[in-house]
């Protein structure tokens, strides 16, 4: 009877064993699972491709994926946490696997600066913005957000975009100053002042790029002697705040009375009379005047033809001369033999007809070339092509020069011929 009992008790007990497993099994099914092979937490960039991992489903290890729904969408063009939720269902058990996506923003803006990167300017000048982009990948333009940081040497420019991603450019200063400031002489550079009388300065200035007006920095040197012949310099000498440095110089010549007609009384040109453009020594034309002339060069390359013709080689030696090429072969001239000596056959800046174009230097610089075949034939025949020898022999006291026997002067054939014809100087024949 025991035995009965215990029997019946132990096939309940088993019935019931079976009934938990049954019903543990429909419930919660622990053969039902679903697999990912990978991070279930997953970080992708803004704009950047989505990979997920597999995602598997089985039964009693059968492969049931297909039945596995999905829910919960990423959009990887906007910032945020997105959740995709895979279910798999099995009679009564429903097992979920939640996926967990980051979409974020790791790029930095972006800052591009108008102008250069490298300024060069005057120290204690205010650097004035020439302007700025900041680009975002995720944010688009703001250029509005960006901090501006200053110092006397840079320009810090920042932007930072929603994300919190920082870019930082700087614009630097280079603070130098390395022009030379200018000076500018009122009245005469060349003068001509008689022994004994007076020289009044007509004035100065001076400008400086970073400076300004810094006239009143001008330091004269003048050691003019009034009571002594001679050829005498002022100088003007300025330094700007960075110790750029110039200096110009003024001609003071104090002469006797009888010798003081060249360079004194100066008519600043150019001047023309009858038409014609006079320029000697006291006559100026200033220094942007004048250039090549294709008139008095094509009348040079007839004059040169018939030349030739004639059995004369007649090579231009030196035609248009700048303004400061004439003060740099002045000053050369000067240096060398003395500016009494220099006068007596190089023209001041200014005062070369060379500057006008209409002048040439033919066939050979030399003394005597007017005594030459070649030089025979340039005296007798240069007004038939518009030319005059402009620096006679003998008439050195009219023109200021001694006797150039290769320097024409185009004047056109009509004037030319007259002058020819007449055998006197420019001077004369303009009446001065
Ligand atoms: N040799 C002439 C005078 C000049 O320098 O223009
Ligand atoms: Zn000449």
């Amino acid at each position: 009877m025991k035995r009965i009992f215990n029997k019946k008790v132990i096939i309940c007990l088993i019935i019931f064993i079976l009934l938990i497993v049954l019903t543990l099994i429909t419930f919660f099914n622990p053969f039902l699972f679903i697999k990912i092979s990978g991070n279930k937490n997953i970080i992708v960039s803004v704009n950047e491709e989505l990979k997920l991992p597999s995602v598997k489903a089985y039964i009693f290890n059968k492969d049931i994926t297909k039945n596995i729904e999905e829910s919960g969408k990423v959009d990887t063009t906007k910032i945020g946490e997105y959740k995709i939720k895979y279910t798999i269902k099995y009679l009564l058990t429903t097992k979920t696997v939640t996926m967990k996506v980051n979409v974020v923003d790791k790029e930095l803006p972006e800052i591009k600066l108008i102008g250069n990167s490298e300024v060069i300017m005057c120290p204690n000048v205010e650097y004035i913005e020439e302007g700025y982009t900041a680009l975002d990948n995720y944010d688009g333009d703001i250029t509005d957000s960006v901090i501006i940081n200053k110092s006397s040497d840079y320009i810090e420019y920042t932007a930072e975009d929603s994300s919190k991603n920082k870019t930082s450019i700087k614009r630097t200063l280079i603070r130098k100053d390395e022009e030379i400031p200018s000076i500018t002489l009122y009245g005469n550079i060349n003068n001509k002042v008689v022994l004994n009388s007076s020289f009044s300065d007509k004035g100065y200035s001076a400008t400086d790029n970073c400076d300004g007006d810094i006239s009143s920095n001008i330091e004269v040197i003048n050691n003019v002697n009034i009571n002594q012949l001679g050829t005498y310099e002022i100088i003007y000498k300025v330094k700007d705040s960075s110790g750029n440095e110039t200096s110009v110089t003024r001609i003071v010549e104090v002469v006797e009375q009888s010798k003081s007609g060249f360079y004194t009384n100066i008519v600043e040109g150019p001047t023309y009379i009858n038409g014609i453009l006079i320029v000697n020594k006291n006559y100026s034309i200033p220094s942007n005047f004048g250039g090549t002339n294709s008139e008095a060069t094509n009348a040079l390359y007839e004059l040169q033809n018939a030349a030739s013709l004639a059995g004369f080689s007649m090579p231009l030696l030196s035609g248009y001369r700048s303004y400061y090429t004439q003060q740099y072969l002045y000053n050369s001239y000067v240096n060398t033999y003395g500016r009494e000596s220099a006068d007596t056959f190089s023209a001041r800046p200014g005062h070369s007809e060379h500057q006008t174009g209409l002048a040439f230097d033919v066939g050979s610089i030399d003394d005597y070339y007017g005594d030459t075949p070649a030089g025979i034939w340039l005296k007798e025949n240069a007004h038939y092509y518009g030319f005059i020898i402009r620096y006679p022999k003998g008439k050195e006291h009219i023109t200021g020069y001694k006797y150039e026997p290769w320097h024409i002067r185009y004047l056109g054939v009509d004037v030319a011929t007259d002058i020819y014809n007449k055998g006197v100087t420019l001077e004369e024949y303009l009446g001065l």
